[in-house]
């Protein structure tokens, strides 16, 4: 292809967050008190004052749309919201309809993203998304919300990366019954009652949105395996990929977009999934470095749900050395870049992450194209937050590996 793609008018350009990585001290939700539980491994520090985002959201606007971001996704959290069942928070309402209007003062569009892995502590006591009546309790959420995303809001995800939700119900299930070892590689299966109540949760929210605003564009965004069979191996990622991904993505037919989280592929052989290779380069997250995950994820989601325009919600890379993700994110637009020349509508490009933020778990894993200091919450944008930022401006990709 050419070395250079324009981006088609309207084209979203922007950089994404979630409340509970850094907002901070967001004390009623699920999370918050399985950190101090430690009930996974993977929970090496609490979340804290995360990156102080609950007060200091306006400068991370200021920034954004400095560098030359045209959008910005961010979540809003249930559990500030409704912090007691039924009891609804006028104050935090309010301060999620001042960060819409705050983003449209400075020229950024937002994405309202209504659920990102937080819940309200009640919520998940009562048993999560795997109870029956769990879809009531989001639609009841979603209308208090209403004020937050009524006018100036465009797009709303409803769930964030539903399978990675049905997968964590099921790890925390398993651990909470003295079992439940993870797999070595690859994922565990997702709890099955968590993935109807989040797939009807989604239509209820989808409904709810377009009663109370009938012009948002309405989507929820699936984090993508990317698999990579090995040669013969099609139909065991196929069976892989079934429960823990395409169940989610079919579930999004007739949505008006859907969301495409790509960060790394996933090996697959004769017998399921494979570890990462000893000989490979791997991120501040173990995984793989594979910019051609995004690629791969856009061409398996359109051929999945065909018809349905895309939207990257999240592609990034954890690492501390800048360099690497500027050259991750060439790779991955330059596979965006291949993918919309070949016909796959997407709509707009979220990276993730604006900040450094709290990565479930630890605050090692560095997403950010802005520094956070963990003791000041000074920012700082890397040279890759204006070299991505630019493009908002210019409107070109760079193509290359
Ligand atoms: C999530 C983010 C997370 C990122 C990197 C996605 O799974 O939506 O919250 O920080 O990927 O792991």
């Amino acid at each position: 292809m050419n070395d250079q793609f324009t981006l088609p008018d309207g084209f979203l350009w922007g950089a994404s967050t979630s409340a509970h990585q850094t907002e901070g001290g967001n004390t009623r939700s699920d999370w918050w008190a399985l950190e101090h539980a430690g009930l996974t491994d993977r929970i090496e520090e609490p979340s804290g004052a995360a990156c102080d985002s609950f007060r200091r959201w306006p400068e991370d606007m200021d920034l954004l749309a400095g560098l030359g971001f045209t959008d910005y996704r961010f979540s809003i959290e249930w559990a500030r919201i409704e912090p007691s069942p039924g009891e609804f928070s006028d104050a935090a309402v309010t301060h999620y309809r001042r960060m819409v209007e705050g983003a449209r003062e400075r020229g950024l569009r937002p994405m309202v993203t209504l659920h990102h892995f937080t819940a309200p502590l009640w919520f998940a006591e009562r048993g999560g998304w795997a109870t029956p009546d769990s879809a009531d309790f989001f639609a009841r959420y979603v209308e208090a919300a209403a004020p937050v995303f009524g006018e100036g809001v465009d797009h709303v995800c409803t769930i964030n990366e539903p399978n990675m939700v049905a997968v964590m119900a099921a790890v925390l299930r398993a651990r909470h019954g003295g079992s439940g070892s993870l797999p070595a590689a690859g994922l565990p299966l997702p709890d099955e009652a968590a993935t109807e109540g989040l797939i009807r949760a989604h239509r209820r929210a989808v409904d709810t949105v377009k009663s109370c605003a009938p012009h948002i564009r309405t989507g929820w965004s699936v984090a993508n395996q990317s698999c990579l069979p090995e040669p013969g191996c099609e139909e065991q990622a196929a069976a892989y990929q079934h429960p823990r991904e395409t169940a989610f993505l079919e579930a999004a037919r007739g949505d008006d977009w859907l969301g495409v989280q790509a960060y790394t592929r996933t090996r697959i052989g004769a017998s399921g999934p494979l570890p990462v290779p000893e000989d490979v380069e791997r991120t501040l997250t173990g995984w793989e470095y594979d910019p051609k995950a995004l690629d791969a994820a856009l061409r398996n989601t359109s051929a999945t749900v065909p018809g349905t325009p895309l939207i990257v919600t999240e592609n990034g890379i954890a690492t501390a050395d800048d360099d690497r993700r500027i050259a991750y994110t060439t790779g991955a637009l330059t596979g965006l870049a291949q993918a919309m020349a070949d016909g796959v509508d997407v709509r707009g490009y979220f990276h993730w992450s604006a900040l450094d933020n709290y990565e479930w778990g630890s605050y090692r894993p560095a997403f950010g194209l802005i520094a956070v200091d963990r003791k000041t919450f000074v920012r700082t944008p890397k040279p890759s937050a204006a070299w991505l930022g630019a493009m908002g401006r210019t409107r070109v990709l760079p193509t290359g590996s």
